[in-house]
């Protein structure tokens, strides 16, 4: 199995980059971001406590985003492994992913933490407020909320897989190609 961690603040690149890393290893694309909007968009009930939290910038609780991710763990068998886009995004996150991959005998292969520079994270998210309806995208407030959060709250998570020896930076500035080809030299230095 290859089971990636994406990992990077907000405007990394993290949804573009996952998009072409699951075309070209056929890997199971799970973002947390995206299960959490689509759950908004059906107003389920975990859609419906999500959006308190999403539209205003924080981080949704722990036990939410982790039964999401079992879920899908459980949905998908017969898969040569997973990209995990925006989770684990603390470390409690980070130990029950462990947990749930142990069992399945399929750790984590690396944890891949895209660098950008703050003034370029800010610049690409003003951006894409403009065309998107991200509730967490109109507002610069919200957006520099954000930024704070993964500053405090999920940088800590480097550090759990750093211990392990599983962290590779990668240079996140640059052109989409320019950097995937970065992640796809580390991909395959990897294995
Ligand atoms: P999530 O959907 O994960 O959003 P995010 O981490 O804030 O990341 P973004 O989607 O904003 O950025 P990205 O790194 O994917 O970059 P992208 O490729 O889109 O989470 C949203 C919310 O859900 C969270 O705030 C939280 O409330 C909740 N949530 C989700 N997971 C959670 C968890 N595990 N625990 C708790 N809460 C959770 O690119 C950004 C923009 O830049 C795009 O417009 C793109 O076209 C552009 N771009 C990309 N690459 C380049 C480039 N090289 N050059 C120029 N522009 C570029």
């Amino acid at each position: 199995m290859l089971n990636i961690v994406l990992f990077g603040p907000p405007g990394a690149g993290k949804g573009t980059q996952s998009q072409k890393i699951i075309e070209k290893y056929k890997l199971q694309h799970l973002a947390t971001g995206d299960m959490l909007r689509a759950a908004i968009r059906e107003q389920s009930p975990i859609g419906v406590e999500a959006q308190k939290y999403i539209d205003k910038g924080q981080l949704v609780p722990d036990e939410m985003v982790i039964n999401l991710i079992t879920g899908e763990l459980d949905n998908h068998h017969d898969v040569p492994g997973f990209v995990f886009d925006g989770f684990p995004r603390t470390t409690v996150q980070a130990k029950k992913l462990d947990e749930m991959l142990d069992a399945k005998k399929a750790p984590i292969t690396i944890m891949l933490a895209l660098e950008v520079e703050y003034d370029q994270l800010l610049a690409r998210l003003l951006n894409r407020g403009k065309m998107s309806d991200r509730s967490d995208d109109q507002d610069e407030g919200i957006i520099r909320g954000r930024l704070d959060i993964y500053n405090k709250t999920t940088l800590p998570v480097m550090d759990y897989y750093k211990a392990q020896g599983k962290y590779r930076g990668v240079n996140g500035m640059g052109t989409i190609d320019e950097i995937f080809e970065r992640i796809c030299q580390v991909i395959d230095s990897s294995r």
